[in-house]
Order: C-alpha cells, then sequence, then structure tokens
C-alpha cells in the first residue's frame, strides 16, 4: 500500500523477506515493456534465463511469446500505447528447479500483482498458463478457462495457454492463435 508508482512498488517488492523462493533465486524479475500499454500480461514466473537476466520472458517461451504478439502488431518494444505490451509474472522470483508455486506462494505476491495492474491500468490482461488463473480468478484448468473472456482485477481478462505448453504442444497454436485474434478484436472496440 505504501508504494506510490511502479518504480517504488518494484522496490518494496524486491526488498519483501517473506517468500521462501526468493532465497534461491539470483535475480528479482519486475517487468518488461511499455508501463502505457494496452495489453498487459501476466505470466507464471521466471525461469532459468528470466532469472539469470533479470527480465521476464526471455528464454525459448518468452520468444514465442513475442512472435504471437508480433502477428497482432503489438510488442514490448513499442513506443506508442497501442501496439506496445507490458510483461510481468505472479512470481518475481524463480522458484526451485522450476517448480509451481504453492497456493500460500501465490496468495503472498497477490497484493503486490494487484498494485502493479493497478499502476500500468491495462484494458486487457491476459491470464498466461494457470499460476495468474489461480491468482486472478481463484481457479486451475486453463485448457478449460483458455478463449473465454472473464474479469481479473476487474478488467477483462483472456486466459491462454501458455507458450511452454505451445512448445510442447504445437496443436494447440491453432486455439491460441484464436484466442489472440479475440484480443485483437477487442482492441479494436
Ligand atoms: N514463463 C513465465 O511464465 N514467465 C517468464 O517470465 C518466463 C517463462
Amino acid at each position: 500500500a505504501a508504494a506510490t508508482d511502479l518504480e517504488s512498488l518494484a522496490a518494496i517488492q524486491s526488498a519483501y523477506e517473506h517468500c521462501e523462493i526468493r532465497k534461491g533465486a539470483r535475480n528479482f524479475v519486475f517487468a518488461d515493456g511499455n508501463p502505457e500499454a494496452r495489453v498487459m500480461i501476466l505470466g507464471e514466473a521466471p525461469g532459468r534465463d528470466e532469472d539469470r537476466e533479470g527480465r521476464p520472458f526471455v528464454g525459448r517461451a518468452g520468444q514465442l511469446l513475442d512472435r504471437m504478439f508480433a502477428a497482432i502488431g503489438l510488442a514490448r518494444t513499442a513506443h506508442h500505447a497501442d501496439e506496445a505490451l507490458y510483461i510481468t509474472n505472479v512470481m518475481p522470483w524463480r522458484p526451485p528447479q522450476n517448480r509451481d508455486p504453492d497456493p500460500a506462494e501465490i496468495a503472498m505476491m497477490l497484493p503486490f500483482v494487484t498494485r502493479h495492474v493497478d499502476f500500468v491500468n491495462p484494458d486487457i490482461i491476459v491470464l498466461m498458463g494457470n499460476t495468474p488463473c489461480a491468482a486472478a480468478l481463484g481457479k486451475r484448468g486453463i485448457l478449460r478457462l483458455r478463449g473465454n473472456w472473464t474479469e481479473a482485477f476487474g478488467r477483462p481478462a483472456m486466459p491462454m495457454t501458455h507458450p511452454a505448453y505451445l512448445l510442447r504442444n504445437p496443436a494447440a497454436k491453432r486455439e491460441a492463435w484464436a484466442d489472440l485474434l479475440e484480443i485483437k478484436a477487442r482492441l479494436k472496440r
């Protein structure tokens, strides 16, 4: 609650000592992209590459994520809000062995995520995988949730299968493409 902007939120969250996962992580991974973006992506947690670089979605899954959103004209490097992306994760630290964060760990980060969303104030949130659905909707089962508009943090939200899942199951890319087109259409409205 003491945070007044993204910078102070990052400082306060990185200094938060009550999450066990922090101890095993090399870097605090806050966000990437343009805070003016209309679309905010909420992922799960940093992996090895992200932990090394201190930036979200920079490994193989991240490269696929960039290509997916480029296909609907959005990029984390874009300056104009209409073409921009803002990217963060539920967990700012890499869990040991990339295990899924447990419900208590997710609950612990939720106030930070909520504040993060409020500061960015996006028009659309993309819930990328099960962890952000658990955090924002209190629901799991991404394969059922994906493709259906829902509400998260008081905003329209689209659950999508995680790009890491798409790398293992290329046949699911067809549905992910449909979800991307939904997002594109909603941005135009
Ligand atoms: N997977 C995620 O959910 N987030 C990242 O930052 C990298 C991989």
